[in-house]
């Protein structure tokens, strides 16, 4: 897949198809936007249907089509206003001259209309009509229009039209139609690229019933990966137990104990180009399991420990390793303590908080970070922790590329 495509993996496309001869390319459009790793749904209007039939567009989407305004079934399912609030971006493709007309001026009559009215993703028409009925200065003042309102238009093109004319108003090609798609979600500062995060406690198992672990309730490494995603981002997110619902489309792999989230990270970290290690890892395990539920006895037991791998250091010592973030959680000393880590784990970037205070840290919804890299630093002040990972997530896209750039100059 070209790298140009990138940024649609994940995405959900909301494909609407409108009566028009071009309308038997909207197919291969919507099979295109599948391999490229978008979400496609397809919405026609009664008009398409006379080009090109539900059961094919359903075939290649590989979605049920959605048809019509008000029919009870579909409103019971997914109505046009979840269809309007699940689209990453609307693509109508082809647009006709008609439903060009139609959502200059905000008509809602049937699903389509009603849904470019609803929705908030960004809404592209790719315009396919005869080059008369494009140049009429009727549809002329509904394209300025649309664009004045932030509506992309695809095209059209210029070449020889179905009718046998020869002018503007040809649709794109389905490819250059895809690679615009793409485009619309291009301004992401981590746009295209892929991050493993890790997030959460682990849990080191005594015996089948107990396990050693520690406060971190993973909000932060959550609030991370969803603000990743805003920004572009082809999320992995690795997640030791969490009281937390999953963030919609990213790839969660849930593990319980260091050494499982240690695997899980190698596994997942080929071709990613940003590690983030929000983990709070159990620095020691115990060297064995017992196999039932150890007994009370003696006045005193004791429990011997090893070291658990260092999940954090062993990507940031990888060959071609990503852009290596880790956290440093402390009581003491914040500065000296996130320096030296950064030094003794030679990662790109340590992010540092006080925890063991009442109101910032593990379980609070607040949190603030000192940010540490070689030869500079940020501080954000306390946040809530959605809008602290959105300040971290684009100090860290704008030092990935300084050091990107660095090395390719
Ligand atoms: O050494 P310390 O535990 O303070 O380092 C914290 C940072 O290292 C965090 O980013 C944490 O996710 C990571 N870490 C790790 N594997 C460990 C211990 C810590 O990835 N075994």
């Amino acid at each position: 897949m070209s790298s140009d495509l990138r940024p649609l993996a994940n995405k959900r496309i909301l494909l609407g198809v409108t009566g028009g001869i071009a309308a038997y390319k909207s197919a291969d459009l919507a099979r295109r936007l599948r391999d490229a790793g978008a979400e496609v749904r397809v919405v026609m209007t009664r008009a398409a249907t006379e080009f090109i039939t539900p059961l094919t567009m359903q075939a290649v989407s590989g979605n049920p089509v959605h048809l019509h305004l008000l029919d009870p079934q579909t409103e019971a399912g997914m109505g046009h206003i979840e269809l309007a609030r699940w689209a990453d971006a609307v693509l109508v493709a082809p647009a006709s001259a008609g439903f060009m007309a139609k959502v200059a001026h905000g008509l809602a009559d049937d699903l389509l209309g009603a849904l470019c009215l609803a929705t908030a993703a960004p809404l592209a028409l790719a315009p396919a009509m005869n080059r008369l009925m494009w140049s009429n200065p009727a549809t002329q003042d509904n394209r300025r229009v649309l664009e004045s309102r932030g509506v992309r238009l695809f095209g059209p093109a210029e070449g020889e039209q179905a009718c046998g004319e020869v002018g503007p108003g040809r649709m794109l090609e389905p490819h250059a139609l895809v690679e615009m798609t793409a485009g619309l979600f291009a301004g992401g500062c981590l746009s295209g690229l892929n991050i493993v995060i890790t997030a959460g406690p682990t849990r080191e198992a005594i015996d089948p019933v107990r396990f050693i672990s520690n406060r971190s309730s993973g909000k932060m490494g959550y609030a991370i990966a969803v603000a990743a995603q805003e920004a572009g981002a082809t999320v992995t997110l690795i997640s030791g137990p969490v009281v937390l619902p999953v963030p919609p489309r990213l790839k969660r792999v849930n593990v319980e104990s260091a050494v499982q989230m240690y695997e899980a990270v190698l596994a997942n970290v080929r071709d990613c180009d940003i590690f983030i290690g929000a983990a709070a890892v159990a620095d020691y395990h115990p060297v064995s399991r017992a196999a039932h539920k150890i007994k009370k006895g003696q006045n005193e037991m004791t429990l011997v420990l090893e070291r658990s791998p260092d999940i954090l250091a062993s990507v940031a010592a990888l060959p071609e390793a990503p852009y290596t973030v880790g956290f440093a959680a402390e009581t003491e000393n914040l500065e000296v303590h996130a320096r030296a880590k950064l030094a003794a784990k030679d990662v790109d970037m340590v992010a540092a908080n006080w925890v063991g205070g009442p109101d910032t840290g593990f379980e609070s919804d607040e949190n603030a970070l000192l940010l540490i890299w070689e030869g500079g630093g940020a501080e954000l002040p306390c946040a809530p922790k959605d809008r602290l990972a959105r300040e971290l997530i684009a100090v860290i896209a704008e030092r990935y590329h300084a050091k990107n750039k660095a090395q390719t100059s």
